[in-house]
């Protein structure tokens, strides 16, 4: 940290002097410790750690990876909804396992939570780690660990690293949902809703990426599809993409509930860049995917990311960041011993 020359000259010291000198010294320290604490809110800590746990659970993260790959290795829906979970947790009142909450109104009574699963891995994995070792890994932690290592059954390590340290919250409610950016949201909109979560384009783009697995409603798409009639397509959806898309759901009235089509229609199931190919070409699979090519500083980046190794750095990074958004740390919120219910 560099802040401008503050130390008087010799020549010039004779006229500061008295109570002025001191208070304009003090404004220049005070100015320079001010710029320094709030770069230091940006770039420091709020008291995670990798392996947090090294002392009082030492097994905590691989029991974490073993009970994940256990249960990916039974359902291949898993790593997309684990990864969209921690998401989900994230955005609304922070990585705080507060969506895990069954409790009246909680967040996962809300619209967005339609596709949102894999609690019974959490589940398993806290049984696991009360065992081994009872009321000292937090659920949020549990959140964040399973996602990392869900995805990362594909390779032959983690794909990123994982600060752990979170405690649990306790508030869990629906109102608080519409920090979730909507999947019809422009790109404004989208920029807004990860800005007011303490993220940047690079990470709206970045994170975006996530969207190379899993798979999204017939309800989530129909309307860039139908809007209203047949003819109304999308001017950002790729016709022959549209078609496969409208042939999983003919239309938005008839399409079977739980229909669902894959977010990245290239190779939906490999955590990999073809999603910013997909996008690129006007098949991203969401009104939100194609919105990142409406923004020029985006559309590069779209086009930087297309780039494997510079799309897992860009993801690592921007996950990172994420699973730092509004934690409890040190000696507040509390350490769930069953992840759906407070205090307990
Ligand atoms: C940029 C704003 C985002 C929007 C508007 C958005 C919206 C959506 C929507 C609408 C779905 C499909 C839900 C359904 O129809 O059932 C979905 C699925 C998914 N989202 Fe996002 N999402 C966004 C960002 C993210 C981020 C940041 C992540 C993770 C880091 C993520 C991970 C996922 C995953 C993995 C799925 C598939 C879930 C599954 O297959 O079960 N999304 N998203
Ligand atoms: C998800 O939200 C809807 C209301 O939008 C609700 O009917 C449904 O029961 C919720 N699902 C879960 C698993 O809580
Ligand atoms: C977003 O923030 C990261 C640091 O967290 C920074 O490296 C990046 O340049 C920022 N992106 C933009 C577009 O400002
Ligand atoms: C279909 O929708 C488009 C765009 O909304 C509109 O221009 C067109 O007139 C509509 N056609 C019919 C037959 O309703």
């Amino acid at each position: 940290m560099r802040g401008r020359q503050a130390t008087p000259t010799a020549a010039g010291a004779g006229r500061w002097r008295g109570a002025t000198a001191w208070w304009w010294l003090a404004a220049v320290v005070l100015g320079h410790l001010l710029t320094c604490a709030r770069a230091g809110l940006l770039e420091t800590n709020p008291g995670l750690a990798y392996n947090f746990y090294a002392k009082t659970c030492p097994n905590a993260e691989s029991i974490v990876r073993s009970v994940t790959r256990q249960m990916v290795a039974g359902n291949a829906a898993l790593p997309a909804r684990l990864l969209r979970l921690h998401f989900h947790d994230c955005f609304v009142n922070g990585c705080d396992a507060s969506i895990l909450l069954d409790v009246a109104n909680s967040e996962k009574t809300a619209g967005p939570n339609l596709s949102v699963g894999g609690y019974e891995v959490i589940d398993a994995i806290k049984t696991q780690l009360e065992q081994t070792c009872p009321g000292v890994v937090s659920c949020a932690d549990i959140v964040a660990l399973a996602a990392r290592d869900a995805v990362s059954v594909q390779f032959p390590s983690s794909l990123w690293q994982v600060e752990t340290g979170r405690r649990d919250g306790s508030v869990s409610l629906a109102s608080n949902t519409g920090a979730l950016p909507s999947p019809s949201a422009g790109f404004a909109g989208l920029l807004q809703s990860f800005s007011n979560r303490g993220l940047n384009l690079t990470d709206l783009v970045a994170l975006s990426g996530a969207h190379t697995i899993g798979v999204a409603s017939c309800s989530s798409v129909t309307s860039r599809l139908y809007n209203g009639n047949a003819t109304a397509l999308d001017p950002l959806l790729d016709s022959a993409y549209a078609q496969t898309l409208m042939s999983t759901c003919p239309n938005p009235s008839t399409s079977k509930a739980g229909t669902t089509v894959n977010l990245d229609g290239t190779t939906p199931a490999k955590f990999d860049s073809t999603y910013y190919t997909n996008v690129q070409r006007k098949q991203g699979t969401l009104a939100s995917d194609a919105a990142l090519m409406s923004n020029a500083q985006a559309a590069q980046m779209v086009a930087d990311l297309a780039n494997p190794i510079k799309f897992y750095a860009a993801f690592s990074m921007s996950m990172k960041k994420m699973g730092r958004i509004d934690v409890l740390t040190g000696t507040k919120g509390q350490i769930r011993k069953q992840c759906r219910q407070v205090g307990s």
